[in-house]
């Protein structure tokens, strides 16, 4: 990992690692890729190499890995569940295309590739509890079906082409420095705004639902230590089952009262619900644990403490 380059950038994700990953390699050897400007962090703009690159656009991210001598991709760029279902020509054609360009460009100049699958792989007949690494993926939104065929996509370029492509099925992620647009799980990011701010939330899932999840450190350490563990020890090359927590909206809520007494949720659910009920409610993460020792760090408690303190 020397030159590393960050697609989605401007993310959720990305926003984070981008930090995470500055001060590890230093600034100067970390590009940011996003189809948007830079996002201002008050009146700094916190990155030194950036690219406005619509991942889709074969030819400018090749230039971008030339350009900077890239040999590690955190391709991130993608569109999420809610707006995956407003726009699914748009969602296919970035998750997958911009997916296939990357592999293709790490086929072609030997990069070491993370890309993000999702809780969403998973469909309404796949075992919901404890949800196992190899089971039924039947997806029934368009994120979903291309969070599958990502999968499949990445595991014929390492058998193939022998690309160096790592992923994991990241949990809905929590997190204060950029918020997550246009995800089922958004809920849970949001109820933390909404609680310091105006003290009440009003649910866009029903009180009951219950989903798993994960504090963002949690996720990027979880990122780069399958980035750094040892080639043999990575044995899945579609995607790890990863988890942390699992707990309803009202839990949550409940627990976010314990630090604000007059916090009121309300719950009306719409149609993020039914993407919510066709998702695992707990995850089996044993083979990231096993195959490259993967532990969390951040339960329900720690997690919603930290966050009330650094939104406040
Ligand atoms: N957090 C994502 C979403 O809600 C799932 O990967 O779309």
């Amino acid at each position: 990992m020397n030159n590393i380059l960050i697609t989605g950038g401007n993310g959720q994700i990305g926003s984070e690692l981008y930090t995470v990953l500055s001060e590890r390699y230093g600034i100067g050897n970390i590009v940011s890729l996003d189809i948007q400007p830079p996002r201002m962090f008050g009146s700094r703009r916190e990155v030194e190499h950036y690219e406005i690159v619509d991942v889709t656009d074969y030819k400018a991210l090749r230039n971008t890995i030339k350009k900077y001598q890239i040999d590690t991709v955190f391709h991130l760029a993608s569109l999420l569940s809610a707006t995956g279902e407003l726009k699914p020509d748009l969602a296919w054609n970035v998750n997958m295309n911009g997916l296939k360009n990357v592999l293709d460009l790490a086929r072609d100049y030997q990069l070491q590739v993370f890309w993000p699958s999702s809780i969403a792989a998973f469909g309404p007949h796949s075992p919901q509890i404890n949800t196992p690494q190899f089971t039924v993926l039947d997806p029934n939104t368009m994120y979903g079906v291309t969070k599958v065929a990502g999968e499949l996509l990445c595991n014929y370029y390492f058998e193939k082409y022998n690309v160096d492509v790592r992923s994991l099925r990241y949990p809905g992620l929590i997190s204060y420095k950029t918020p997550p647009g246009g995800g089922t799980t958004d809920y849970a990011v949001e109820i933390f705004y909404e609680a310091i701010k105006h003290k009440k939330y009003n649910c866009f899932v029903s009180a009951e639902t219950r989903l798993p999840m994960m504090y963002m450190p949690d996720a990027i350490k979880a990122t780069l230590d399958i980035m750094h563990a040892p080639a043999e020890q990575i044995k899945i090359r579609t995607s790890y089952n990863l988890a942390a927590i699992s707990f309803s909206a009202e839990e949550l809520a409940n627990e976010i009262k314990k630090h604000i007494p007059e916090f009121e949720c309300t719950y009306e659910p719409d149609f993020h619900q039914a993407i919510a009920d066709s998702w695992p409610k707990s995850i089996d993460d044993s083979r990231a644990r096993e195959d490259w020792g993967w532990s969390h760090e951040y339960d329900l408690a720690a997690m919603t403490a930290d966050m009330l303190e650094k939104l406040a």
